[in-house]
């Protein structure tokens, strides 16, 4: 039996910027997804996952399907007949078929923790463990990053496929190149909204008042990648409080100046504010979704009842975390 996982992910800053050329910071979260794979003898690929259809073809039929971008927007399942479908386009049809069981820590309607990245990097490790062609890890930004795009929208960087393999922090750009800023843990807690939220929607909102207004727009990019370098030497110096405060900085570039909070969103961080969270932000696409709280320990219980009390579901966890394992 083939066991693998692979983490969800949260930006420290410089979403939508990448899109524009710029650097991201993003950081595993210890949310995984987790994937089993085991040889059938005969030629049919047969893929359980909770709260999906089940998958249940043969090979053949996995490697001829035809896939429209519609496809795409239901759940994770055409994604993952995609990525089997596109793995046979590159290294030929499976030896036989298998039985797959993936099931994540992620909540479905948990949007911004990059689901559907962690879901399909945990597939492709156990594709890979099973097949008679490997794929190196650092191949993988590359082979899952078409999958991405369909998820997500053609423009999409991908970039969380780097944070969901390789764990900890790091500095990206959507050229697929990456600066590794070490893997220190620090304590969040998540809070999601219940708002749905659609990359592939928030991505050319973000377009268009570029393209009105350049000028501005640069000039705030140009101060998130000041805010990322400064976010980049706390996360070395592991100095939380000034961490917390770029965070919270931030946020705030990307409701004012970038137009992508929500005000269920807004909600959530003042709250974990007056928690005495060490910072507070959305992250990802945003207009719903998720944010999340720096915390230590000491408090973090304080600021989830906080994300409760105002409307939002909490959880726990940490980030900075091993990315991409086998189990
Ligand atoms: C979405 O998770 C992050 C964005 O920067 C889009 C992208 O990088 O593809 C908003």
């Amino acid at each position: 039996m083939i066991k693998t996982s692979a983490t969800g992910n949260l930006f420290l800053g410089g979403e939508h910027r990448i899109v524009y050329g710029g650097s991201a910071i993003i950081t595993s979260v210890d949310m995984r997804t987790y994937c089993s794979l085991e040889e059938r003898k005969d030629d049919r690929i047969v893929v359980f996952s909770k709260g999906y259809e089940k998958i249940d073809e043969k090979i053949e039929d996995i490697a001829s399907r035809q896939f429209n971008i519609d496809d795409f927007k239901k759940d994770e399942m055409n994604l993952t007949r995609s990525l089997m479908k596109r793995y046979m386009d590159s290294f030929g049809r499976f030896r036989s078929g298998f039985e797959m069981q993936v099931e994540t820590e992620i909540p479905k309607t948990c949007k911004g923790l990059s689901r559907s990245t962690s879901f399909l990097c945990s597939v492709y490790k156990a594709l890979s463990l099973f097949s008679d062609f490997p794929v190196p890890e650092e191949k993988y930004f590359f082979r899952i990053l078409p999958l991405q795009r369909e998820a997500h929208g053609g423009t999409a960087s991908g970039v969380e496929i780097i944070s969901s393999v390789f764990g900890g922090f790091h500095k990206v750009r959507s050229d697929g190149s990456r600066e590794s800023l070490g893997k220190p843990e620090f304590n969040v807690v998540i809070g999601d909204t219940g708002v749905e939220s659609k990359t592939y929607e928030t991505v050319p909102y973000v377009r268009s008042g570029w393209e009105k207004s350049r000028e501005s727009y640069e000039r705030t990019f140009k101060r998130i990648d000041d805010i990322i370098e400064e976010e980049i030497s706390a996360i070395r110096n592991k100095d939380i409080v000034k961490l917390g405060g770029f965070i919270d900085e931030n946020h705030e570039i990307l409701a004012r100046d970038l137009g992508v909070s929500h005000p269920k969103l807004n909600e959530l961080v003042d709250a974990c504010r007056k928690a005495r969270a060490y910072g507070a932000k959305l992250t990802g696409g945003g207009k719903g979704g998720a944010m999340f709280a720096l915390v230590d320990e000491k408090n973090q219980n304080k600021v989830a009842k906080a994300i409760v009390d105002a409307g939002g579901k909490s959880y726990i966890t940490k980030i900075g975390v091993e990315g991409l394992r086998e189990e």
